[in-house]
């Protein structure tokens, strides 16, 4: 018996790091799962470890920036599930750069998926949800977008973004039974951040009162924990999970 048993979850950007362990613990938790990337090809491992498990598990590519791909997406979701208990909007980019020396391109790339993304998918799911009359929903933001970071104008303002738009979800759908809130990792090990040079990586571990990178499945449990009852009475909240980076 799982906490999520008989629940639907969708989870973006599944194909690896966070959402890939976000995907497996809601699993190992009961919940069937839907699968989004944009590299559909990258889900076929977080398939196996779903279906590994004993749940159900369906896969649809996505590019969450595009609104035509998400609604095709969802619409796919529910035709297989036909519903959609819990979403995790978690598909996110860096594209850093210093602000005087940043590209439109780069601007708009970070936006349009790490803000618009989760705002498209949030409409095409909420649709179904308000139907339904219950939902939960969870995005990824991260602790740039509380206390900015210099070299990354972009993701901060997509991650604020993100924030003000799960509290805005939250206030809207409290009414209809759909929860939305935030977490916000700090310094996760996964391909994203595997990216950084060594002396930023050095400058992060010295700023982390745990000493300690965090890893992919200490943001599932915090997923697990905003996904289940046991936080039936928290909605629009930012949840930072970093080792005591930000307080
Ligand atoms: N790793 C960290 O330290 C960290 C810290 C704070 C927040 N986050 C956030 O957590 C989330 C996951 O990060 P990660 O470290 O696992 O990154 P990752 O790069 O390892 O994985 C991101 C996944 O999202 C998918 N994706 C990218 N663009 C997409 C799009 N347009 N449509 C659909 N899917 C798309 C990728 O294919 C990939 O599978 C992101 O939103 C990121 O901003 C990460």
């Amino acid at each position: 018996m799982g906490c999520l048993d008989g629940k639907i979850a969708l989870v973006t950007g599944a194909g690896r790091g966070i959402g890939r362990a976000v995907a497996e613990k809601l699993a190992s938790e009961g919940a069937d799962l839907a699968l989004c990337d944009v590299k559909v090809e990258w889900l076929a491992e977080t398939e196996a470890a779903v279906k590994g498990m004993g749940r159900k598990v369906i896969s649809v590519a996505a590019d969450v920036s595009k609104a035509a791909e998400v609604d095709a997406a969802v619409d796919a979701v529910q035709a297989a599930c036909g519903r959609i208990d819990i979403l995790v909007n978690n598909a996110g980019i860096t594209r850093d750069g210093y602000l005087a020396r940043m590209s439109e391109e780069d601007w708009d790339a970070v936006l349009d998926i790490n803000l618009k993304g989760t705002f498209l998918m949030t409409k095409a799911v909420a649709k179904l949800m308000m139907k339904q009359k219950s939902g939960n929903i969870i995005n990824i933001a991260s602790i740039i977008g509380l206390i900015g970071n210099a070299g990354q104008c972009n993701y901060a303002a997509s991650k604020a973004g993100a924030i003000a738009l799960t509290k805005s979800t939250a206030k809207e759908l409290a009414s209809r039974n759909i929860r939305a809130n935030a977490i916000a990792p700090g310094f996760i090990e996964t391909k994203m951040t595997d990216a950084l040079p060594e002396e930023i990586r050095k400058k992060m571990l010295d700023a982390i009162p745990m000493r300690r990178f965090g890893l992919p499945a200490d943001i599932a449990h915090a997923v697990l924990f905003l996904a289940s009852d046991a936080s039936a009475y928290l909605t629009g909240q930012v949840l930072s999970v970093n080792g005591g980076m930000v307080m």
